[in-house]
């Protein structure tokens, strides 16, 4: 153990070289100009699996982006962990509001920028590490390790049930292993043991048949901007509830005990909100930041557009108006069903003025993992010897909606181990990760498949 660990110290520069290369290659899955990138990647993890001692490494075509799988299989009678995680990243717009280019990974202070360097490529590369450094220094690991990177995370993950479904013998194994959220806070390492789902819709509002000179033609008809902003404005009452028929039924209460261990995390709304350069933060009135973002469910407009937004003024009543919207969702909600509630309720609330068109583009359901289990353990374990400081437990807002498709399809439970930090700017300009992270984050990683096949024995 002690020549692994000091393998990963003397080792730190190569490794930042490394990550850089990985973080040059734009995998932006949503964007098919991007789609040889996204392959590109793909084949990178594929040789770097094969470059740290990985077995059967396999890239698995699928209607959309590869997925890379490989093995190794040398530990018999310890547990075997199916590793997760994504190569892809999300576009990078707006461009101009990057301090240095996406995808050059640029050293500013104790963090390293990029796209994708916490989610979730420097995530990923963490665990390669510790990996090669256990097959640099002993030739072994100390369990089994199956890992199952995919490429279309960010954008719904469309085609990887149907993977885990037709591969059941493949993915076999005794737990799941994400690193793919965040710690709780900076120096405070976190197991996560709760994800949000999601009920991601698009809304189209059409008004006249065609786009109409707002002089000859405005005061005749309701503009589908308006109407579709009336519609949206109401979606929330004057206490922050969603007000869609049904919403809430299926919301499991937080219980006691839990709203109990929330409020003893060290939290401070107002630091939060001048973080986030606000005055005052907004929220379903009755629960605390910490319940909103991570056990109730939100919904939220990602995007609304329609009519003239190019330079100058063009005087036009569009026939047209659209909005991206989306539910995070709690136990025992269900994806399809909320849905199904918000389609139905859009509809009942449109105005007879205009024709209103939702449809659903992707969803995933809300996870919980139980704390007491032996993989969780030796993530608290390994969190404190990589990090020296006991971990905290939390849940997220965030959705992986792989997690409860393992559990379905494999009957296998996840632990949430995460090296980001809730400021990493995931999804938006000027991403990070941190530096201690990084490296603490191999080192815990080391340390989780040392302490495992203790924890387990104990099951
Ligand atoms: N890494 C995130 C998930 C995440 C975010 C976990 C924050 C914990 C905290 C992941 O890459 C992601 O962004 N997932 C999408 C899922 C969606 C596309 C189905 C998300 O949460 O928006
Ligand atoms: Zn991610």
């Amino acid at each position: 153990m002690q020549q692994v660990l000091s393998f990963v110290e003397s080792n730190k520069e190569r490794y930042l070289a490394q990550l850089k290369e990985l973080l040059a290659i734009p995998s932006v899955s949503s964007q098919s100009t991007h789609n040889a990138d996204t392959r590109g990647c793909a084949e990178w993890v594929a040789t770097e699996m094969r470059a740290i001692g990985m077995n059967n490494v396999q890239i698995f075509e699928t209607p959309g982006h590869p997925i890379v799988y490989s093995e190794w299989m040398g530990a018999p009678g310890k547990p075997t962990v199916l590793f997760y995680g994504h190569y892809d990243v999300q576009p990078v717009d707006p461009l101009n509001l990057w301090t240095s280019p996406p995808f050059e990974a640029t050293i500013r202070g104790d963090n390293l920028y990029a796209r994708g360097s916490a989610d979730d490529k420097g995530q990923i590369f963490i665990h390669f590490k510790s990996i090669e450094a256990y097959m640099k220094n002993q030739g072994k690991l100390p369990v089994n390790i199956k890992m199952l990177i995919e490429g279309e995370e960010e954008v719904g993950s469309a085609n990887l049930d149907n993977f885990v479904k037709e591969h059941k013998e493949l993915l076999k194994g005794d737990l799941v292993l994400i690193s793919d959220s965040s710690m709780f806070a900076k120096g405070i390492p976190s197991v996560c043991y709760g994800l949000r789902g999601l009920a991601y819709m698009e809304v189209e509002v059409t008004g006249p048949n065609t786009d109409l000179h707002s002089g000859s033609f405005g005061g005749s008809l309701h503009n589908p901007i308006q109407a579709l902003s009336e519609m949206i404005a109401s979606l929330h009452d004057k206490n922050g509830k969603i007000t869609v028929k049904g919403f809430y039924n299926d919301v499991r209460p937080l219980s006691n005990v839990e709203r109990a261990a929330f409020k003893k995390l060290p939290w401070n709304d107002k630091k939060y909100a001048k973080g986030l350069g606000l005055k005052q933060l907004y929220g379903e009135k009755g629960f605390t930041t910490l319940e909103r973002l991570w056990a109730r469910p939100t919904l939220e407009c990602n995007g609304i557009w329609g009519g003239y937004t190019g330079e100058g003024a063009k005087t036009v009543l569009p026939a047209k108006a659209f909005a991206k919207i989306s539910m995070r969702i709690v136990p025992d909600q269900d994806s399809t069903k909320i849905a199904r509630l918000f389609e139905n309720h859009m509809k009942k609330i449109a105005p007879k003025t205009v024709q209103v068109k939702v449809t659903a583009l992707h969803g995933g359901e809300p996870a919980i993992t139980p704390i007491k289990s032996p993989g969780v353990q030796a993530a608290v374990a390994a969190l404190e010897k990589g990090f020296g400081k006991k971990p905290l437990y939390q849940r997220e807002g965030g959705s992986i909606p792989i997690v409860v498709q393992f559990k379905k399809l494999l009957g296998l439970d996840t632990v949430l181990l995460g090296f980001g930090l809730p400021d990493e700017n995931a999804h938006a300009p000027n991403e990070y990760i941190n530096l201690d992270n990084f490296f603490g984050g191999i080192r815990t990683s080391v340390h989780f498949y040392n302490e495992l096949p203790k924890y387990w024995k104990n099951k």
